[in-house]
């Protein structure tokens, strides 16, 4: 079963309320518009129910089917922040607001579950209830851990819960998902190393920061390289270093290093955590130096659960069919918030293809409108494979 037909009907509305979005992005979790946006259509299509002020800024709609015997609810979410870009696509429904772009897709996750809303509170042609989740602040704002901190789980009876993300690079119609890890763990941290500043040509009466800077980065690179397990994937990236001098002839008393940890592995995370403040600390002592170490743990690795997985699996291969959907592809070292509701309730987050456009988060990224009816028909073939009518 390919597409759903009323889907393909409703392509140009979908496109339209995609365009709109796109036009008028909003950031972190001041997703204002977007989220009355969301909540008027939801009220709009006659969902039973739609909460809005979930973490903050997120909407709920709930739609319950023509029978409900089992008391089962499946969540679906998507994400409706955008990101701090200039845009540079030169469309003609390009952001109206400079220096804010919806560079991630994030109008199209949103405006694919609106159109699976329309479409499942039209026929609803199953056996128990859905909540569609429209959370904020995905990009490092961590919306979705808001909205589990605000009781979403338990306050709507969610028993499993999917999300999506379109891919650049994947061709539109194909899905792809793996069960398990999918996307890492990211941590960040800053160092503020301190020493004794001075003449340059003197390097004798300094402690010198830039030479304690440099081991430590270095050093730094031993913790993937030795103290973690080969067959596990963790990556320790130094992505800033500042002195706070500029000249030739000046030893700088102090130097601040930024970077990222990006792991799987809860234990590993923990591995990778104690070695980078171990050889951070002892470098500095080693030069006679001091650091002070902040450490910013971010989202969680974002698991699939192993039968959810095998639900999407099936779902995607009845709209594109079981060559189009790649079911073990590689996990990613970006991170995701969505992390935080599979924490919280099983679940299995799938990617949609969205063809051959520039990566997420550059200034000429679009999302894909041929897309849509993919992702649509999968959000509702979900809910109805799911919870068939009685
Ligand atoms: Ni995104």
């Amino acid at each position: 079963m390919p597409i759903k037909n009323r889907l393909s009907e409703m392509h140009a509305e979908i496109t339209a309320w995609r365009r709109d979005l796109h036009e008028n992005p909003e950031l972190m979790y001041d997703v204002h518009r977007t989220a009355a946006t969301v909540a008027a259509r939801l009220r709009e299509f006659g969902c039973d129910e739609v909460v809005e002020g979930v973490g903050r800024t997120g909407v709920v709609g709930v739609i319950k089917g023509r029978t409900d015997t089992r008391g089962h609810v499946v969540g679906l979410r998507a994400d409706m922040d955008a990101l701090p870009i200039l845009e540079a696509t030169g469309l003609p429904y390009a952001s109206k607001t400079p220096g804010k772009m919806h560079a991630c897709g994030h109008d199209g996750h949103t405006a694919m579950l609106l159109g699976a809303a329309k479409y499942l509170a039209e026929t609803r042609n199953f056996d128990g209830s859905v909540a569609v989740v429209f959370q904020p602040a995905e990009e490092g704002g961590a919306g979705g851990e808001a909205m589990v901190k605000d009781g979403l789980i338990p306050r709507f009876g969610i028993k499993e819960i999917y999300g999506m993300h379109n891919s650049p690079g994947l061709p539109v119609g194909h899905f792809s998902i793996r069960p398990g890890p999918f996307y890492a763990a990211t941590d960040n941290f800053t160092l503020h190393l301190s020493g004794k500043g001075g003449h340059a040509a003197y390097p004798h009466r300094t402690i010198d920061t830039t030479v304690m800077a440099s081991q430590t980065v270095m050093t730094l690179q031993t913790i993937v390289a030795r103290s973690i397990d080969p067959l596990e994937s963790v990556v320790v990236s130094v992505t800033s270093l500042r002195t706070e001098s500029e000249a030739w002839n000046v030893i700088p008393e102090r130097v601040e290093i930024r970077g990222t940890v990006r792991t799987f592995d809860a234990t590993m995370r923990k591995v990778a955590e104690e070695r980078l403040k171990t050889i951070v600390t002892s470098t500095a002592q080693a030069f006679g130096g001091t650091v002070e170490i902040e450490w910013k743990p971010g989202y969680p690795s974002m698991v699939n659960a192993e039968r959810e997985t095998g639900f999407a699996v099936e779902v995607a291969a009845k709209i594109s069919g079981k060559a189009a959907v790649d079911t073990q592809c590689p996990a990613i070292m970006g991170g995701e918030d969505f992390a935080y509701m599979l924490q919280a309730c099983p679940g299995a987050y799938i990617q949609v293809g969205n063809g051959n456009t520039a990566e997420v988060h550059h200034p000429e990224y679009n999302f894909d409108d041929e897309a849509i009816p993919f992702g649509a028909s999968y959000w509702a073939e979900l809910v109805e494979t799911r919870m068939p009518a009685a």
